[in-house]
């Protein structure tokens, strides 16, 4: 399946490799050190035949020296607050934003194909990721003109006069995922930075050569230290930027022992806000009276879309056992429909995973289940080539497998029955996870007593769907091991802000110096202006 280098269609290839050796640092580009080699999912078979990952760029290697001199940028930029950034007017911040947005949507034939081939996302997902997340930031500046606008008066309370405005929290480390290494990375660093934050920002193992594109966007738009890239090895460089006490906010799409791992070694945890995305073992419980054929399209999409790489994904299939075969057979079909290939083919649902590392847990996942009982039901399941690894469902997974609790993060669709409908609910109610759940099925009685202990145990429940983050103007957040803060369109520019006020008392004299406040437009906070 896997290409031969002339084969691969003109208008997909990238046009060169991405080498980028220098990092963005205060404004600045900087060179530390050498650079490492970025490979793609996607293989390839040279004259010989021989089938190996193809190599497509290299970024820098980065490290101790690169980190430190990201975080003291941040800092200075940030100055205690007294920055350019942070002081500036919400509407001047707005402005730049839109510049670079502006620049951004100019390189989105580059980055789309950069995406595609380092993640291995097919080329219509790696567009609608593009799309997505231009539109997230235009929505993002509308609520804060409107959040803003909204607090563009002032209140009088009990003979005190006073505004209120949300104002930033200081350096944020932002960290994304490699499966949505822009939407969801421009989900945090948006926000954080349009609330006037300077951002220490360490793009995903996979899904770094994107936003080489960008590098110029960034430095042009924002002033020196806004935004500053590291890209040394995670476990050496981000201990010692939250050791350093000087990052005020951790924003991680991420894993929860990480998470957990790093909040601990900030030297005062009380002044470091997290905004976390996590682990999540979204699972799909189908009554007897559901719409299989509903119930099996959802969850093969659920389940499977970009390989299972989705936070969101089902994780996890509840099937009441009376309708068991039926809904496997359903399932089954659907799963054996679907073709794997590269993912600049038509209609193509299944592509290369990220690395052979990934290739070998899934196998490993496999392994474990046949060895407990469990057997892949689907024809071709579980077998790979380089990278490519062609989806499994595995019936009946039992509590001793790795798959009944595991984040599998890739192409395996654990199915296991149940007899009584306490048992699924007891699945998702013991669970280290509490993101989301899907439920299936049509009775009023049945579907109204379910979702009443489920939306305290996960949040959202979705009817007769499968689980999925957007759209994204709703609350995206999770329980236990899943989440900490919520992020939507709106919440995020909560999230890495604090409400801080002007107070004095009502006499006259203050009246006048307010008046002058505003009519001087001395402040950036103190103001009535109305951002249109
Ligand atoms: O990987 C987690 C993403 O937030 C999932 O978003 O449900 O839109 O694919 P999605």
């Amino acid at each position: 399946m896997f290409p031969k280098l002339e084969d691969i269609p003109e208008h997909f290839r990238l046009p060169a490799p991405v080498h980028q050796d220098v990092t963005l640092i205060g404004g600045e580009y900087a060179a530390f050190g050498g650079t490492v080699p970025v490979h793609s999912p996607i293989c390839a078979r040279d004259a010989a035949g021989t089938l190996a990952p193809l190599a497509i760029g290299s970024h820098p290697a980065g490290g101790v020296d690169e980190a430190n001199a990201a975080l003291d940028a941040a800092v200075k930029a940030y100055d205690d607050g007294r920055g350019e950034w942070p002081t500036m007017s919400v509407a001047a911040r707005i402005a730049c934003m839109e510049r670079f947005t502006h620049a951004m949507v100019g390189a989105r034939a580059e980055i789309v194909r950069l995406l595609m081939w380092e993640i291995g996302k097919t080329y219509g997902d790696s567009e609608k990721e593009f799309d997505r997340t231009v539109t997230y930031i235009r929505a993002t500046i509308a609520a804060l003109k409107d959040l803003d606008n909204a607090h563009s008066r002032f209140q009088i309370v009990d003979g005190v006069i006073g505004q209120i405005r949300r104002t930033p929290l200081g350096v944020v480390l932002c960290m994304g995922p490699y499966n949505y290494p822009l939407n969801e990375t421009f989900a945090l660093l948006i926000p954080a930075l349009l609330m006037g934050n300077t951002v220490v920002f360490k793009p995903p193992r996979f899904g770094v050569l994107l936003f080489q594109p960008l590098l110029e966007a960034f430095r042009a738009a924002f002033p020196p230290g806004v935004i500053n890239f590291v890209y040394g090895r995670g476990e050496i460089v981000v201990p010692l930027l939250l050791e350093s006490g000087r990052v005020n906010t951790l924003a991680l799409i991420g894993s929860s022992r990480v998470a957990d791992h790093l909040k601990k070694l900030h030297p005062k945890t009380n002044r470091l806000r997290a905004v976390l995305g996590l682990d999540a073992k979204n699972a799909a419980i189908v009554l007897p009276d559901a719409d299989l054929d509903l119930a099996a399209s959802e969850c093969v999409s659920g389940a499977l879309s970009f390989n299972g790489q989705r936070c969101t994904a089902l994780k996890m299939l509840l099937v009441h056992r009376s309708i068991a075969t039926v809904f496997l057979k359903k399932l089954i079909t659907k799963v054996e429909a679907l073709e794997a290939g590269m993912p600049w083919e038509k209609g193509i649902g299944i592509t290369p995973l990220p690395d052979l590392a990934k290739v070998q847990q899934m196998h490993a996942y496999l392994d474990d289940a046949i060895a407990h009982g469990g057997a892949v039901l689907n024809r071709g399941g579980g077998v790979s080539s380089g990278t490519l690894f062609h989806p499994a469902v595995v019936y009946p997974v039992t509590p001793e497998m790795r798959l009944y609790r595991d984040e599998q993060f890739g192409p395996i669709v654990p199915v296991a029955p149940f007899d009584d409908l306490a048992e699924a609910l007891d699945y998702v109610r013991t669970s280290e996870h509490g993101q989301q759940v899907s439920v299936f099925g049509n009775d009023a009685a049945t579907i109204g007593h379910l979702v009443d202990p489920l939306v305290n145990q996960v949040c959202r429940v979705n009817i007769n769907s499968q689980c999925q983050r957007g759209p994204d103007v709703f609350p995206f957040t999770g329980r236990k091991d899943s989440a900490e803060g919520t992020l939507s369109v709106t919440d995020a520019l909560r999230a890495f802000s604090i409400r801080s006020m002007i107070a004095t008392k009502e006499t006259g004299a203050n009246k006048l110096l307010l008046e002058n406040i505003v009519a001087q437009r001395t402040s950036n906070f103190i103001n009535t202006g109305f951002i249109f």
